[in-house]
């Protein structure tokens, strides 16, 4: 069955490629969410792990952006995803900003996006996950997200408090999207004494709630990343997603002036470099889940001995469709084999 879907996109690429790629990803989304449900075939034990007290048949998640409401869950199961995060939800409905507003850069492998969070709000995507949670724990669920875009600074901390209340229940785990080039003015949550503010927030919102992450840029500097991660320390975070979308151009060898968020293969190193940065500063105390540029089985190895406990991607799955999440679940474990790892865990951080 697995072939069979592989097959149908090596077909359907060219068409998809053909049209506008916001137009083609919400195609794609259509056509996964009438897949039949399958069973994946079971993962190689060295591929089993647990991070943050949650137990992951495989280490490669889905990056937020792709399923944004929660239309396809089902399908990103049978594909094999030990994990998909669905967002960035934000608590109301909203459109985001006005097309066009999401690139592809064929050449360089990579996009280039300024959606803007159009979200259809967290009342419609609760039922959609409680619906696949009720036929299925295998693939976890981790839940992104954001706040409204006409939210004033002074009322950020209030929106995330409401997604903790009304969806903390059916994540796995949830990540803070405090880094969104989109939405103006989100990267200044960043600012430690911000992060602060609305960890205490989404924390008063639920009692015990799910695992909390946070979600970086790329464009962080190094003495600032080096304040996140002590402020992350401090607060008992129990993960950091690194990295969101870079605002870079020339630096990372693409010339596009598009404006927005570009992911894919030019983000790679600098994702790469800081996983790295954030592991010498937490160590073994906070997991981080590596994303930016993944698109094969080596990709996600080097994220995760540069510290990376689980891995994300998104470009990497629109250039090379459902193979690539094969191939890094088949591909990863003979890697770890090869180094004379048993698992996952072993290779973290080996070459930070
Ligand atoms: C079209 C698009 C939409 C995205 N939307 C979101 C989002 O809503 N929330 C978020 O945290 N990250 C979002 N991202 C960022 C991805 O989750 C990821 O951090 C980034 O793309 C790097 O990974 P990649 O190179 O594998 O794509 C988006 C990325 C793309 C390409």
């Amino acid at each position: 069955m697995g072939r069979i879907i592989e097959a149908s996109y090596a077909l359907l690429r060219p068409i998809l490629f053909s049209i506008d790629a916001e137009r083609s990803h919400r195609l794609t989304l259509q056509m996964l969410a009438r897949m039949p449900s399958i069973a994946p075939p079971a993962d190689p034990p060295e591929l089993h792990s647990t991070v943050f007290g949650i137990s992951f048949s495989n280490p490669l998640g889905l990056a937020a952006g792709a399923d944004k409401d929660a239309r396809a869950i089902s399908a990103w199961n049978s594909l094999g995803f030990g994990f998909a995060e669905i967002g960035t939800i934000t608590p109301r409905p909203q459109p985001g900003n006005s097309p066009r507003r999401m690139w592809r850069l064929t050449n360089n492998r990579a996009l280039i996006n300024r959606l803007g969070f159009p979200s259809e709000g967290m009342e419609a995507v609760a039922p959609r996950i409680e619906r696949y949670l009720s036929r299925s724990r295998r693939m976890r669920i981790a839940l992104n997200f954001g706040p409204n875009k006409e939210t004033s600074p002074d009322r950020v901390a209030a929106d995330y408090a409401s997604l903790m209340g009304r969806l903390g229940g059916v994540a796995a785990f949830i990540v803070v999207n405090i880094s969104s080039p989109n939405t103006p003015g989100l990267r200044d949550s960043q600012a430690p004494e911000r992060i602060r503010a609305i960890v205490t927030a989404i924390r008063a919102a639920r009692e015990n709630g799910p695992p909390l992450l946070i979600k970086l840029a790329p464009d962080l500097e190094t003495p600032m990343l080096a304040e996140i991660c002590a402020a992350a320390l401090e607060l008992g975070l129990d993960g950091i997603v690194a990295t969101n979308t870079t605002l870079k151009r020339e630096q990372v060898g693409v010339t596009s002036r598009y404006e927005g968020g570009l992911s894919g293969e030019p983000l790679k190193a600098r994702a790469r470099e800081v996983i790295t940065e954030i592991y010498t500063h937490t160590r073994d105390r906070i997991p981080i889940v590596g994303v930016g540029g993944i698109a094969s089985a080596e990709d996600a190895y080097a994220h995760i001995r540069a510290g990376a406990s689980l891995v994300e991607l998104y470009t990497g799955f629109i250039y090379g469709g459902p193979r690539v999440v094969r191939e890094i679940r088949e591909q990863l474990a003979r890697l770890l084999r090869r180094d004379g790892f048993r698992s996952i865990s072993d290779a973290v951080g080996k070459a930070a």
